[in-house]
């Protein structure tokens, strides 16, 4: 019998991730969206609260001392009449990983421009991968309370860079200092923090140049939206609070709602009655007083509820849901229930992996949380022999976090860990340390790039004995070609035309 919940719960839902180049205001931002949502009392507490988070152990120390965060959390709060789920992405390029796992559980991204500044290095980047996806974009251009570009020339510039129409949804009143509001084109209403006198020359300037735009840039239309071809685009400043409620009741107006998951047999919709879950992310240490591992799952389909066993596809076993958790930003709280795009924290000690399917009953594995070949490449140096069983336990825990990518050579060499920015090694060293009791170092290793291949099998196993020394094996037990430079790969891609190598591997 169907279940009249899923049906009014899932068009309330609203999983979104904000991306950024650093400094564009992304934690100003998702503070007072949680402050606008009464997900927290006073803005600054996100901050806070990692502050004491931070301090709880060593690795997080690297966070603190260079400033930079290296969780991803999820936070979720009630705006509008809906669920937002708000999942937080590393500022550092270094971790862009962890990021794109996480872009692969939303439906929409908010982008954060810096109003001066414009389209920068890193917003480009991310906005890439979301484009790979069709993921819907909505735009803040933050900080119109300082000196900014011109309006037409930032969305012009936004337009151009990203190829991507852009509809502006408020425009502002007031510039730098004199930035008094904002004026909503469609409700053509003013949201102003003070009042402004009619024969204000902010609201004439703004008068006019909306007059413009309105003839010159096209309107909002949901399904180019959906689509991910135009973007809307909101003024305003998070530092300011002007601006923000405007761009969560846009949200929750249009959305989107959860979008159907591909899988490698089918999409599977939002609205299917039977659960689906996928796991983007793992992380350990979220409470100290728990040596717990959480899994991330984002519920794809069907209702979840407390205590339900689902199917653990990789494995084929069973898994119950024992104490799954929803994450308020000031707590944690049991869920009861959660409908398709909410995420729950699954508690687990690593049984759960990145890329994993749960399921009903079905035997599907989704498809899109992608590994990228690493572009560092070092072996991991052991000075207490005594420890290398520890060691190796140690790696493939901290791998199967997505820590770092573990290799282990077909020749039986020491263990190769791999990463995309050098910070995940500092992480690795700090982790093992504090909670491994494994002191550790590097060493430099004659490959510079890694290459999963495959093929015919009898053409893998011949390949695979002439490169022994070459070929390591990845946590999954996949093959992985090591090269020294790009040449030596080039040559290897050439001669084995019955092998393909890959630089990004989809988990699941
Ligand atoms: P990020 O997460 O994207 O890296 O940016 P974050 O929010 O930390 O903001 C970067 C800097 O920009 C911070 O200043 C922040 O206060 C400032 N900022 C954010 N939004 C606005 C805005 O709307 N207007 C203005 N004028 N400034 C804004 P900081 O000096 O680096 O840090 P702090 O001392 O304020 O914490």
């Amino acid at each position: 019998m169907s279940d009249p919940t899923i049906a009014a719960e899932i068009p309330r839902r609203r999983t979104f991730a904000i991306i950024s180049h650093p400094d564009a205001g992304k934690t100003t931002l998702t503070e007072r969206i949680l402050r606008a949502g009464g997900a927290i009392q006073m803005a600054g507490n996100v901050r806070a609260k990692g502050e004491r988070r931070r301090t709880r152990s060593d690795w997080m120390n690297i966070e603190k001392d260079r400033g930079i965060s290296v969780v991803t959390s999820v936070m979720t709060f009630n705006y509008g009449g809906c669920v937002f789920n708000l999942l937080d992405t590393p500022g550092h390029e270094d971790f862009s990983e962890d990021t794109y796992r996480t872009l692969t559980a939303v439906d929409c991204a908010v982008m954060v421009i810096d109003a001066a500044k414009g389209i920068e290095a890193r917003t480009r980047k991310l906005f890439e991968i979301c484009r790979l996806r069709d993921i819907p974009i909505v735009t803040f251009i933050n900080k119109m309370d300082r000196e900014a570009q011109d309006c037409f020339a930032l969305l012009d510039e936004i337009s151009n860079a990203l190829a991507l129409d852009v509809s502006p949804a408020t425009w502002p009143v007031g510039r730098a200092a004199k930035f008094a509001g904002i004026y909503d084109l469609r409700t053509k209403s003013l949201h102003l923090k003070e009042e402004l006198p009619e024969d204000d020359e902010r609201l004439a300037l703004m008068r006019e140049e909306v007059e413009l735009a309105e003839v010159a840039l096209p309107p909002f239309e949901k399904e180019f939206f959906d689509e991910g071809h135009l973007t809307p685009v909101f003024f305003g400043s998070a530092m300011k609070e002007i601006g923000v409620t405007d761009l969560l009741d846009a949200l929750a107006a249009y959305g989107p709602p959860p979008r159907a998951q591909p899988s490698e047999t089918r999409d599977v919709q939002a609205t299917e009655e039977a659960v689906t879950a996928l796991i983007f992310k793992i992380q350990a240490n979220m409470d100290p007083n728990h040596r717990d591992r959480m899994a991330f799952a984002r519920v794809c389909s069907g209702k979840l509820t407390r205590g339900m066993r689902l199917k653990h596809v990789r494995t084929g076993k069973q898994f119950a849901l024992h104490t799954p958790q929803f994450f308020f930003a000031q707590d944690r709280q049991l869920v009861e229930e959660a409908f398709a795009g909410d995420v729950v924290g699954i508690p687990n000690h690593g049984t759960l992996r990145i890329g994993d399917t749960l399921t009903d009953g079905e035997d599907l594995r989704f498809t899109g949380v992608p590994h990228f070949a690493p572009e560092i490449l070092r072996r991991v140096r052991l000075d207490d022999a005594m420890k290398a069983k520890k060691l190796r336990q140690a790696l493939v825990e901290l791998a199967e976090e997505g820590v770092v990518q573990l290799f282990r050579p077909q020749d039986g060499a020491p263990p190769i860990v791999g990463v995309v920015g050098t910070l995940q090694l500092d992480v690795l060293q700090s982790r093992l340390q504090a909670e491994y009791n494994v002191p550790v170092g590097f060493e430099s290793t004659p490959f510079t790039l890694a290459r999963w291949v495959t093929g015919d099998k009898a053409a893998l196993e011949q390949f695979e004995a002439l490169n022994r020394s070459a070929m390591a094996d990845d946590l999954d037990g996949d093959p992985v070609f090591l090269a020294g430079s790009g040449f030596m790969m080039n040559r290897a891609v050439e001669m084995n035309e019955a092998l393909s190598f890959h630089d990004i591997k989809q988990i699941g």
